[in-house]
C-alpha cells in the first residue's frame, strides 16, 4: 500500500481551521482508495513564535523538507505586525518557499456555473472563467539584496536573473502546451528594466522551445482590468512575485470569494500547498471561513502523489457541494466550515472522518 508523509503547518487565524478540514479530506482519500497517509503538525507563524520565540522553528523546517509534501494553513496577524525582519510571520512563510526552492507557485481560478451568481462581477464577464497563474515564487522583489528599513528612506530591489526567467518561462509554457495552448506573460516592461530582460526571456523561449504555444504580452496594469472585464480570455497567465501576488488575490473576485483559490508550488525539494488567502482575522475563530482553497489544494496535492482518481473525486465533491448550493457566508450562503467540508466529504467518498 503506497504511503505519504504530510508535513501539515495550520499557522495562525483561519490556518487552523480550513487546515482541519484539509486533513479530513486526505484521511477519507486515503481510506476511500487504500494509501497510507502520516499527517504531522509542526508550528509556523505567529504561533510558534509566542511558543518558540522564532515564527520558523528549525524543528519545522527539517519536517519539511523531509516530507512528502506540505500543507500550510495561513500565517500572520496584527497581532504581530510590530514584529520585524525575521521575526514577522510572513518572513517565516518566505524562509519555507525560499528553503523548498519551489519557484513556481501555481494559482488555478476556475469559476463553475454555480458561482456565476455568486461573482460582485456580471454572469456574462465570470461564465467559462478557467485560467492558471504561474507566479514566480522565490525571486523578485520579495528576495532582491540589498534591502534596507529606515525612517526616512527605504529600500527593495526587484532583481531577476536570466535563468531564473528561464526555468519558470519553461514551467509555464509546458503546462500552456496541455491546456488551451495560450500565455500571457504580464510585466511593467514599459518602465521596469527588470521587466524588459523578463519580456525578452519569455520571448527567446517562446521562440525556441514552444512556437506553438501563443505568446502575448501584456504590461500589469492592463492585465488586471482585462482579468476582470474579460477573464475568460486567458488560460496561463506567467508573471513575477510581486505581480502575481496582486493578480491572484484580484482574481479571488471571479469566483465571489478569495477563500475558495488553492495553489501549489512546484520545481522545489519537497512540493508545498496552501490556499491564496490569508489568516482571515476579521472571520477567524467564527467557523465560517471557506475551506475550499484548502480543498482545492488537496485536489492538487493528490494529483501529484498520483493519487488521480482520489484528487478527482474530491474536486467533483467540491464542484457538486457548490451546484447543491451548500455555500459559505463569503459566497451568500449560511453553511460552517464544518458543514461545507462534510457536505464535500460526503458527496466524494460517502465518508466525513471527525478531525484527526
Ligand atoms: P486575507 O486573505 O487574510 O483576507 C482578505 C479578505 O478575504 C478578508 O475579508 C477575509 O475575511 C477574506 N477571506 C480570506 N480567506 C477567506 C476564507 N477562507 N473564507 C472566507 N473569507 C476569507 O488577507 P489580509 O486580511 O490582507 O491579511 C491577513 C493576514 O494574513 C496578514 O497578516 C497577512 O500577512 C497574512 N497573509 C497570509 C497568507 C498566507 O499565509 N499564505 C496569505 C495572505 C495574507
Ligand atoms: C500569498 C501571501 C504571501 C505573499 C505573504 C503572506 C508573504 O500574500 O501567499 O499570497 O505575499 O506571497
Ligand atoms: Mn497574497
Amino acid at each position: 500500500m503506497p504511503g505519504y508523509k504530510i508535513a501539515v503547518l495550520p499557522g495562525d487565524g483561519i490556518g487552523p481551521e480550513v487546515t482541519r478540514e484539509a486533513e479530513r479530506a486526505m484521511i477519507a482519500a486515503a481510506q476511500a482508495f487504500n494509501f497510507e497517509i502520516e499527517l504531522e503538525h509542526w508550528p509556523i507563524g505567529g504561533t510558534a513564535l509566542d511558543q518558540f520565540d522564532t515564527p520558523f522553528p528549525d524543528a519545522t523546517r527539517e519536517a519539511c523538507l523531509a516530507a512528502d509534501a506540505i500543507f500550510l494553513g495561513a500565517i500572520g496577524d496584527p497581532k504581530w505586525d510590530h514584529e520585524t525582519g525575521a521575526r514577522r510571520c510572513e518572513a517565516a512563510l518566505l524562509a519555507l518557499r525560499k528553503a523548498l526552492g519551489g519557484y513556481a507557485n501555481l494559482r488555478p481560478v476556475i469559476v463553475p456555473e454555480s458561482l456565476v451568481d455568486a461573482s460582485p462581477l456580471r454572469p456574462e464577464c465570470v461564465s467559462g472563467t478557467d485560467l492558471l497563474i504561474v507566479r514566480e515564487l522565490t525571486g523578485g522583489i520579495y528576495f532582491g539584496e540589498p534591502r534596507s528599513s529606515g525612517e526616512d528612506v527605504a529600500a527593495n530591489n526587484m532583481i531577476y536573473t536570466r535563468s531564473e526567467v528561464e526555468r519558470i518561462a519553461r514551467m509555464a509554457f509546458s503546462i500552456a502546451e496541455k491546456r488551451r495552448g495560450h500565455l500571457t506573460s504580464v510585466d511593467k516592461a514599459n518602465v521596469l528594466e527588470v521587466s524588459q530582460l523578463w519580456r525578452s526571456v519569455v520571448t527567446e523561449i517562446h521562440e525556441l522551445e514552444f512556437p506553438n504555444v501563443e505568446l502575448e504580452h501584456l504590461y500589469v496594469d492592463n492585465a488586471a482590468i482585462q482579468l476582470i472585464l474579460h477573464p475568460s480570455q486567458f488560460d496561463v497567465i506567467l508573471t513575477g512575485n510581486l505581480f502575481g501576488d496582486i493578480l491572484s488575490d484580484l482574481a479571488g473576485t471571479l469566483p465571489g470569494s478569495l477563500g475558495i483559490l488553492p495553489s501549489a508550488s512546484f520545481g522545489g525539494l519537497v512540493d508545498l500547498y496552501e490556499p491564496v488567502h490569508g489568516s482571515a482575522p476579521d472571520i477567524a475563530g467564527k467557523g465560517c471561513a471557506n475551506p475550499g482553497g484548502a480543498l482545492l489544494s488537496i485536489v492538487m496535492l493528490l494529483q501529484r502523489l498520483g493519487e488521480m482518481e482520489a484528487g478527482a473525486r474530491l474536486q467533483d465533491g467540491i464542484i457538486k457541494t457548490l451546484e447543491e448550493g451548500v455555500l459559505t457566508r463569503d459566497l451568500g450562503g449560511t453553511a460552517s466550515t464544518t458543514e461545507f467540508a462534510d457536505a464535500v466529504l460526503s458527496r466524494a467518498f460517502n465518508f466525513a472522518p471527525t478531525a484527526a
